[in-house]
């Protein structure tokens, strides 16, 4: 039913991620812009408007904030398919950034995008208290303790099960919690309310990363959009290998589950956000 909801939102997101850019300009705006127009789902700033939509709140004054998140996003897969990373040469449907132009501005493309994330969050035209808790929230959820500390674990593992959960929280999750902290932030949710946002944030988090790992191994090469069956051959964490594809699809079952009991101890009952819950983890793409 909500298919046109995310579309306009999505197309919304896409045209303020490109506004002031000119590609003219010179290769590293050229890559950027490159890598903005290229279709991604949009997923985390679709995630964080659709919770402002559940409160009411107009994307207005917040979009600089979803395209801060989509532009950390952005930033994090042009490494992650960097050559010292997993060197992977396709990226929705289209050549990565260092394939298209090279490693050096692959590197400076995801740099500048970390940058231009600040800059947007420092322009938004929220109340600067707001800004200062959106960026508390938003640097706990990339840094050590998150994503890029994720990141590292995933290049650094070795085969120990045991840590495949945490690394999935924290390269994954983090960022999509911190996404939905940021709505709840403009929302004025209560610091318990944030509290299990951010664990049912957690739960829908590592299990789109376990559907990741399903379509790597399991999914359509074309509609992912990615080169597939690669975890194995980078000896990346990637939970099916591991656990088996029974195991993981019960596990993303029961986190969903986890994910929507949260919810509705919240009270949060708006069917295009529960719905896309849903569409994270059960996915073709
Ligand atoms: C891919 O994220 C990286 C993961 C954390 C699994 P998405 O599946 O949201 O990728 P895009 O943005 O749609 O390309
Ligand atoms: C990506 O993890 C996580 C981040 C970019 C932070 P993966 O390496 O498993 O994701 P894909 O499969 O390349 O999108
Ligand atoms: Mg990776
Ligand atoms: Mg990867």
């Amino acid at each position: 039913m909500d298919k046109n909801y995310y579309e306009v939102l999505a197309h919304d997101v896409n045209r303020a991620l490109v506004d002031g850019l000119d590609p003219g300009k010179g290769t590293l705006e050229e890559a950027i812009f490159y890598a903005l127009s290229v279709p991604g789902k949009r997923l985390r700033p679709v995630l964080f408007l659709t919770f402002l939509n559940a409160y009411g709140i107009e994307a207005g004054d917040y979009m600089d904030i979803a395209c801060a998140i989509e532009y950390i996003h952005t930033y994090s897969l042009i490494h992650d398919d960097h050559p010292s990373m997993d060197n992977d040469d396709f990226r929705r449907g289209m050549p990565t950034v260092h394939k298209k132009y090279n490693d050096a501005i692959a590197l400076l493309a995801g740099d500048t995008l970390l940058t231009m994330a600040f800059e947007r969050i420092a322009r938004a035209p929220l109340p600067p208290q707001k800004t200062v808790n959106i960026l508390k929230i938003l640097t706990s959820g990339i840094g050590i303790e998150g994503m890029a500390g994720g990141q590292a674990l995933d290049l650094e593992f070795s085969g120990d099960k045991e840590l495949i959960l945490s690394i999935h929280r924290m390269k994954t999750a983090e960022l999509i919690k911190a996404s939905l902290l940021c709505a709840a932030e403009a929302a004025d949710l209560s610091p318990e309310e944030m509290e299990s946002l951010g664990e049912a944030a957690i739960a829908i988090g590592i299990a789109f990363q376990m559907a990741d790992d399903l379509l790597d191994m399991y999914g359509d090469e074309e509609e992912v959009g990615k080169k597939l069956h690669k975890d194995q051959q980078n000896q990346s964490p990637n939970s099916v290998i591991f656990f088996g594809r029974e195991y993981i699809e019960t596990e993303v079952n029961r986190y969903y589950g986890r994910t929507m009991e949260i919810l509705e101890r919240l009270g949060i009952t708006f069917p295009p956000f529960l719905d896309l819950m849903k569409k994270m983890v059960f996915r073709t793409k």
